[in-house]
């Protein structure tokens, strides 16, 4: 293949390169026929094929009906990667059903602030879970030949002025956690491409950074597909060449003439259009088998539609998470009387606004299917309606009057799209006032109220959820999650979603609040790695749900936690294993979560960091035993003077529990690594001579000489506090001072004896 991808390039003429490089409409690469060089399609993505009728290719709008799965806010609270492969077979599937062979997702951008517009198309605030269930949903679909594309690269992580603001971070917070999830996944599943964001990453567009594109993603990651961007993020195109953007999405007429014109002026290599024709040309190639026969019905097939959505059933129950159960309210008996409030109870909100919005194969309701599985009649009333209009009054008077007629009330409140999309950010984290004012009056008339959420990133619950015995946020659940919130009110399904981002007490005390979403191009990342239960952990805030949280029908114990360190260095290993044990009375799912607690005297990090998870499916009275295995980069931070992954000597704790707040186990490891050191230079201070293991040395005879010479500078050296103080002073600078006469000459001898001896 590759000499024949070779062969071709020698025969395109510069212009019939520039031309493969950029798309043909919104959703297809070029055919050059005359080379036999097919064309093929690419679609949203991520939790539904949306592919466009092709009168209909214009970017936004309908598309052919196609499962539409949980969002990934739903698929990532189900912590459970078997589970995500499992789906990703399925759009794999119907990717090829409705003949696209690049399907764009999985979306896998860090959830910073609760406020981003976009949450629900991304899994967590921790960057472990986005790169490992975003790496489960790239093997599913790939393993069905469909290509990925794993978006958006990178620190896209708000949507306001997301085209032009540059998301401002150090080296370190960009490692370890803006970049962190897209190392996993690429080097896990090896995505057929990605896809480059719209927004600057320190001043330089994502489209024309050759740190992230060239340096980081190829060089040191080894991805070796095709780097797309996103549907109109290019700015310089003959500069994305450069920088090693391969694919421009969609078609543009001025990508390929700022091409044209820069190899020919000589400001662009060739090879460098060469390197991405070569890319493309290969995924084309590596794609095109798949393309469905001229004049195919575009469809999915009725078996599949009628397995797909029962996966997806499947899914959105393992994807809700139970924040509160006061008494065991639920579950609920069958029989028992009920009432439901709540627009969203018979009209769902399901899925998020944007370039991911879909159309499904069906749309079950809540209110439909809790009735068809009620044994007793089930009234219902609005209570509100989504855009507000009507008569508020007269919504809540029935609302109360409904709920007063049945023992429990179950209340479905949420977001309205409107509030959340793709292209704008929210403005605060509150449910609407509406909803708000009506669970207080239905709360007065029954205390029995169970609140069901459907919102695409964490509302603000403090304020409202005394009014409810349980809560059950069911996030976007998709076009099955009607079912499924019937199935965990019943306890068809026993809940075992977790929180993959905390539930705040309220805005302010999020990390990003101060900075959000910045101003005059740019965004600062003021909290640096203190993201999310980073921050709220660093800061000892109080939090309405914490990070890893959510409930069960049925109870877990820990016990046993064992743990052995093996080799060392680069392939140091630490063996950990605990046994769960499920000891009430039904069948349920636990999350096991492995924190690492790892203290640095060089850094301030995070109290703990998730490292590791598996979600264990375990009968009543069943016990199994969890295994993990940590290597160097579970243990380790960025350097930011070294620039690599730095891990220090020392113990460091292993906490496992089932959230970031609810540790069971835990024990201390004693880590033994070679740290190397930052080698002096002649801004090098006292301090950091003194710390470093050559320059201590060297000091040491400085200063025997010194006091050969001056018994009064030999007191100057022992004295601590006249060391302290002048600490931050570099060598070179106090050599200067009278009497000392240290030159810069001696200075250098010194620094080159001292790293050598370091
Ligand atoms: C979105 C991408 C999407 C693309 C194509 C962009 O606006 O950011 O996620 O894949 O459009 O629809």
């Amino acid at each position: 293949m590759a000499n024949d991808v070779d062969a071709l390039i020698s025969q395109l003429t510069l212009e019939e390169k520039a031309a493969l490089v950029t798309g043909d409409g919104f959703w297809h690469t070029r055919a050059i026929e005359r080379l036999g060089i097919p064309s093929i399609t690419l679609s949203d993505g991520p939790h539904g094929v949306r592919r466009q009728p092709p009168e209909q290719e214009n970017g936004i709008g309908g598309s052919f009906p196609a499962t539409c799965f949980p969002p990934a806010v739903g698929l990532g609270s189900t912590w459970d990667a078997e589970l995500i492969e499992r789906v990703g077979e399925a759009l794999g599937e119907e990717s090829n059903a409705l003949d696209v062979q690049v399907l764009l997702g999985p979306g896998i951008n860090i959830k910073r602030s609760p406020l981003c517009g976009r949450d629900f198309e991304y899994f967590s605030e921790d960057p472990l879970i986005a790169g490992e269930l975003g790496a489960a949903l790239i093997r599913g679909i790939q393993s069905k030949g469909v290509g990925t594309s794993l978006k958006h690269y990178a620190a896209n992580s708000q949507e306001t002025d997301r085209f032009r603001v540059s998301a401002d971070m150090d080296e370190r917070t960009a490692r370890e956690i803006y970049l962190a999830g897209f190392e996993r996944a690429v080097k896990d599943a090896s995505p057929a491409t990605v896809m480059a964001a719209y927004n600057k990453l320190n001043g330089v567009y994502a489209t024309e950074d050759r740190w992230l594109l060239a340096e980081v993603l190829r060089s040191e990651w080894g991805f070796d597909g095709v780097v797309v961007s996103d549907w109109g993020a290019v700015n310089d195109r003959d500069a994305a060449v450069a920088a090693g953007l391969d694919l421009e999405m969609p078609e543009s007429e001025a990508g390929p003439a700022a091409i044209v014109t820069a190899v020919r002026g000589g400001s662009l290599d060739e090879a460098s259009l060469d390197a991405a024709v070569r890319n493309v040309l290969r995924l084309v190639f590596d794609h095109a088998h798949l393309k469905a026969d001229a004049g195919t019905k575009l469809a999915v097939p009725d078996d599949m539609v009628e397995d797909h959505h029962a996966l997806a059933r499947e899914a959105a129950s393992r994807a809700a998470v139970l924040l509160k159960n006061d008494g065991g309210i639920l579950p609920l008996a069958q029989n028992a009387s009920l009432a439901v409030i709540g627009e969203f109870a018979r009209n769902p909100r399901y899925q998020g606004a944007g370039s991911s919005q879909m159309e499904p194969t069906r749309l079950d309701d809540a209110l439909t299917e809790i009735r068809r599985l009620a044994e007793a009649d089930v009234p219902f009333a609005p209570g509100f309606t989504l855009d507000g209009s009507g008569d508020a009054g007269e919504l809540v008077s029935e609302a109360v009057a409904v709920a007063s007629s049945a023992e429990v009330a179950v209340v479905f409140l949420g977001l309205p799209s409107v509030a959340e999309s793709e292209g704008y950010d929210r403005q605060n984290i509150d449910l609407p006032a509406n909803q708000v004012a009506l669970l207080a009056a239905v709360a007065q008339a029954n205390p029995n109220v169970v609140v069901v959420l459907s919102n695409g990133s964490a509302v603000r619950v403090s304020n409202w959820q005394g009014g409810a015995r349980a809560v059950l946020e069911g996030w976007l659940l998709g076009q099955a999650g009607g079912g499924a919130i019937a199935d965990i009110l019943f306890g068809i399904a026993n809940p075992s979603g977790r929180l993959t981002e905390t539930i705040p007490e309220k805005l302010e005390d999020n990390s990003a609040f101060l900075d959000f979403p910045g101003r005059d191009g740019h965004l600062e990342y003021g909290d640096g790695v203190f993201v999310g239960y980073r921050w709220y952990d660093a800061r000892e805030l109080p939090v309405s749900y914490p990070f890893g949280h959510g409930l069960s029908y049925t109870s877990f114990e820990y016990s046993g936690l064992s743990m052995s360190v093996d080799g060392a260095d680069a392939s140091l290993s630490v063996h950990v294993s605990v046994t769960v044990t499920n000891t009430g009375s039904v069948a349920g799912r636990e999350v096991v979560q492995l924190y690492v607690s790892a203290p640095s005297v060089q850094v301030r990090r995070p109290l703990n960091e998730l490292r590791g998870f598996h979600a264990v499916p375990l009968e009543p009275g069943e016990s199994r035993e969890v295994s993990f295995t940590l290597g160097y980069r579970d243990f380790a931070y960025f350097h930011p003077v070294l620039k690599r992954w730095y891990v220090e000597n020392g113990p460091v704790e292993i906490l496992v529990g089932a959230s970031s707040r609810d540790i069971r186990e835990q024990g201390s490891v004693e880590l033994r690594v070679n740290e190397p050191v930052v080698p002096l230079d002649r801004q090098s201070s006292l301090a950091e001579w003194m710390k470093h293991p050559g320059g201590q040395q060297v000091l040491a005879g400085v200063m025997q000489q010194a006091a050969a010479q001056n018994p009064a500078a030999a007191g100057m050296f022992q004295n601590e506090e006249l060391i302290a103080m002048m600490g931050s002073m570099p060598l070179r600078r106090i050599g200067r001072f009278p009497g000392v006469g240290l030159t810069d000459e001696a200075v250098d001898a010194l620094i080159a004896q001292a790293n050598s001896a370091g």
